[in-house]
C-alpha cells in the first residue's frame, strides 16, 4: 500500500441502512451512515470487549454494539455506554479508530495513512464523465495483490494473447511505444499503437504522437483506471486492496449513448457480461504472477512495451518512499 492516499473501497450502494464489515488494507472495518446519510468507516472492534461493530445496528444515527449496546458517533467516539446511565460521561478513551471518508460518482474512498493534512483536497476523478453518463457495474474477487491487477490494465503487450478472442482480437502483438502521458503528479494517460508485424522494428516512443482523440488508458494514483474506448463509452475500474493477496475488482461500464431510462439501464446491465468475460481472460493469468505484490526490483526482465508498468512502479515508488521518509530536521 502506498500510505497517504485516497483510496477508493467501496461502491456508495454497498452501504444502506445496515452496517456493512469488510475487509480493506488487511483490516476488519465497518461502514455505515448515520441519519443524515453520512457514511462512516470505523474499525470494525468495539473497544470495550472486541465484538465485531459490523453486527450492531445503526439507532437513533448512531452505531451500536449487538454485545451491551455501547453506542458509536460517525468519527469512532463512543456517545452512550447504557450499564452505566444515560446521564455517566463517557471517558475519552472509549473510542475506535475511524477513517476519514469521501463520497462521490458513487464510490466511497477512505484516506488511508497519517492524520491527513488541514489542506486536503478531495480525491481526484475522471473530471470528463459528466452527469450525461449512466454505467453498469459489478465487483469481481481476484486472488492478487492489487499493484498486479493495476498493472495487467496497463499492459497493452498482453492484449492478442490474454484476449485473443475478444479486445485483442486481429494478431496486433506488434508494440509500438506505447506513449505514456504524465498529465498530474498522480495520473497519466497510455495511447496504444499495437499492429501486426510486418517485419519493422517497433517504434521507439519519442517516434510517436499523440493521437487526437479516442482510445487510451488512464490511470489516476493510488487505485483507479478508465479505459477511454471513445468520448461516449468507458470502463472505469477501481482496484480495492483486500488484503495482500486479494483485491476487488469494482468495474463499471460508463456510456451517454442511451439515454432513456430503463432502456438505458438495460444497455448498462447487458454490457457487463462481456466486460466481466474479458476481466476473466486477465485474471485466469494474473492470479499465477509471482511474487504477489509488484515492485520496482523483483526481477522481472521488462521489454520496450512495458513502458506503462515500469512508470506505474517508479512513481509508486516514489510516494511510497515519501510517505514514509523521515521528517527533515528543520
Ligand atoms: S463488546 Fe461492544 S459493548 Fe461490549
Ligand atoms: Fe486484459
Amino acid at each position: 500500500m502506498i500510505p497517504n492516499q485516497w483510496y477508493v473501497v467501496m461502491d456508495s450502494e454497498q452501504v444502506k441502512d445496515r452496517p456493512v464489515g469488510v475487509t480493506r488494507m488487511g483490516e476488519k472495518l465497518v461502514f455505515w451512515r448515520d441519519d443524515t446519510g453520512k457514511v462512516s468507516c470505523l474499525r470494525d472492534k468495539c473497544v470495550h470487549r472486541g465484538v465485531q461493530l459490523s453486527k450492531g445496528t445503526v439507532i437513533n444515527g448512531y452505531l451500536q454494539c449487538p454485545f451491551h449496546g455501547l453506542e458509536y458517533d460517525t468519527s469512532g467516539r463512543v456517545k452512550r455506554i447504557p450499564a452505566n446511565g444515560k446521564n455517566a460521561p463517557v471517558p475519552e478513551r472509549f473510542k475506535v479508530h475511524g477513517y476519514l471518508t469521501y463520497e462521490d460518482h458513487g464510490f466511497i474512498w477512505v484516506w488511508w495513512g497519517e492524520e491527513p493534512p488541514a489542506d486536503l483536497k478531495p480525491p481526484r476523478f475522471f473530471d470528463d464523465l459528466d452527469d450525461s453518463f449512466s454505467y453498469g457495474r459489478a465487483y469481481d474477487p481476484w486472488d492478487a495483490h492489487y499493484s498486479r491487477v493495476i498493472e495487467n490494465q496497463l499492459d497493452v503487450v498482453h492484449l492478442p494473447f490474454v484476449h485473443h478472442n475478444t479486445i485483442g482480437r486481429g494478431g496486433r502483438t506488434l508494440v509500438d511505444g506505447p506513449l505514456v502521458q504524465w498529465v498530474a503528479d498522480d495520473a497519466f494517460y497510455v495511447y496504444v499503437f499495437n499492429r501486426r508485424d510486418d517485419g519493422t522494428p517497433p517504434r521507439r516512443p519519442e517516434e510517436l504522437s499523440k493521437p487526437v482523440d479516442g482510445f487510451r488508458l488512464e490511470f489516476i494514483f493510488p487505485n483507479l483506471w478508465q479505459n477511454h474506448i471513445s468520448e461516449q463509452t468507458r470502463v472505469v475500474a477501481a482496484f480495492v486492496p483486500v488484503d495482500e493477496a486479494h483485491t476487488v475488482l469494482y468495474l463499471r461500464f460508463y456510456q451517454n449513448l442511451v439515454r432513456l431510462p430503463l432502456l438505458r439501464e438495460l444497455f448498462n446491465w447487458l454490457s457487463m457480461p462481456f466486460n466481466l468475460l474479458v476481466a476473466h481472460q486477465d485474471r485466469r493469468v494474473v492470479v499465477t504472477q509471482r511474487p504477489k505484490p509488484s515492485g520496482l526490483r523483483i526481477g522481472e526482465k521488462l521489454i520496450q512495451g512495458d513502458r506503462p508498468i515500469v512508470e506505474y512502479r517508479r512513481r509508486r515508488q516514489e510516494l511510497i518512499e515519501e510517505a514514509t521518509a523521515p521528517p527533515t530536521p528543520a
